[in-house]
């Protein structure tokens, strides 16, 4: 039957994490999704960079707003990031022209997400996300599609590998937060930017996203409360732990009499709960609804292999034909009351 053909914008950690896939499992991916599933174009910014990978199959773009407009490409998979530019230009034009888009970009989710939805819901196309929160986790199906039948009434979670590696590492080693950062930043984990990371940024991207499908409602990041982890001390760690408890960077979005409340803080959980006993650069999703209770999903929330199973899961969902679209309908969204709580009279 006919190839679902993708280009690929983004051949950095996650793309050539999909790529790998895709190769490796190219047959497994046919049997299952009833299709060939193929790359016809990349487009990434150096040509010349080694990755690791042979491209020489694939058609180059330098441009990826030129890669999403090709005629030899059925859906836009963009893992460029960035909340503008490129990522953003090449998901509009893409959409424009009817194209299913894969995305694992969460900041320009949180900040343009409901202005795309839309953009796809008038074409008849769809925008998928499932890499844009908690990597590996499939919190997006589960929330989207497994818990259709609830209505939600709690999210909540650990939503930055980073800010959980250096918390848990200052309870471990009794360090202070500026070695941790240090040894966090040396080692990798932290974004180009790690303010994303500390400032509670990244995972406020991630729980905007979160609360607009849970509760139907339009992505509002300025609606979220924010507060990172750079004013946590180590005197606060051991604190918290005289008291039996641990300092999480926790994100919970829940509907209140007042509309939506968004928070992505540093919280006091129990040492004894899931989220007390969750370590290093994991992530951990609570999902709470009427019909089914209380739901917890644990896993890797970043890195290749992890971040590029998402993409897949995307993929083969449009190559399947379940294009529903995951966001909440545009046209039916709910005008929430969501200033954050500090701005509220
Ligand atoms: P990355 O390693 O920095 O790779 C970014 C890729 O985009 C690179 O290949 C880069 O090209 C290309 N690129 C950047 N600007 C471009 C432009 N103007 N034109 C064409 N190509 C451009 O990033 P990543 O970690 O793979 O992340 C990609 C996306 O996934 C981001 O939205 C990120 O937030 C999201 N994500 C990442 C993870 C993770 O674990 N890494 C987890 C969840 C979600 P060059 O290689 O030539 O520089
Ligand atoms: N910086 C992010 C984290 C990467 O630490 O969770 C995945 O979104």
């Amino acid at each position: 039957s006919k190839p679902l053909r993708l280009g690929i914008a983004g051949l950095g950690t996650v793309g050539v994490g999909v790529l790998h896939i895709l190769r490796k499992q190219a047959a497994m991916l046919e049997a299952r999704t009833g299709r060939p599933v193929v790359i016809t174009a990349v487009s990434a910014r150096s040509k010349a960079k080694d990755r690791g990978v042979n491209l020489s199959s694939y058609a180059w773009e330098d441009d990826p707003v030129a890669l999403a407009k090709r005629d030899d490409v059925d859906v836009f998979v963009e893992l460029m990031g960035g909340e503008d530019g490129p990522a953003k230009d090449a998901t509009e034009a893409a959409l424009a022209l009817g194209k299913d888009v894969v995305t694992a970009n969460k900041a320009m989710l949180a900040m343009h997400g409901q202005a795309l939805a839309e953009a796809a819901e008038a074409r008849g196309c769809v925008i998928k996300y499932e890499a844009a929160v908690a990597g590996g986790i499939p919190v997006i199906k589960a929330l989207g599609e497994g818990l259709a039948g609830n209505e939600i009434t709690r999210v909540m979670g650990v939503m930055n590998g980073s800010c959980n590696y250096i918390l848990t590492r200052m309870e471990d080693a009794g360090l202070p937060y500026a070695d941790v950062f240090a040894e966090a930043d040396g080692l990798g984990y932290l974004e180009a930017d790690p303010q994303l990371d500390v400032g509670g940024i990244d995972a406020a991207h991630k729980l905007a996203i979160l609360s607009s499908l849970a509760f139907g409602t339009k992505v509002n990041f300025a609606g979220i409360e924010l507060e990172g982890i750079e004013r946590v001390s180590i005197e606060d760690i051991r604190a918290a732990a005289d008291m039996g408890y641990k300092i999480k960077l926790l994100g919970v979005a829940q509907m209140t009499g007042r509309g939506l409340e968004q928070r992505m803080q540093p919280c006091l959980v129990p040492d004894t709960s899931p989220l007390g006993q969750l370590q290093g650069g994991t992530n951990m999703l609570v999902l709470e609804g009427d019909a089914v209770g209380q739901i917890v999903l644990r896993g890797a929330g970043a890195g290749a292999g992890p971040t590029a199973s998402a993409v897949l899961s995307d993929i083969c969902d449009i190559a399947r034909g379940f294009r529903m679209p995951v966001f909440g309908q545009p046209a039916n969204t709910l005008e929430a009351a969501t200033p954050a709580l500090s701005q509220r009279p």
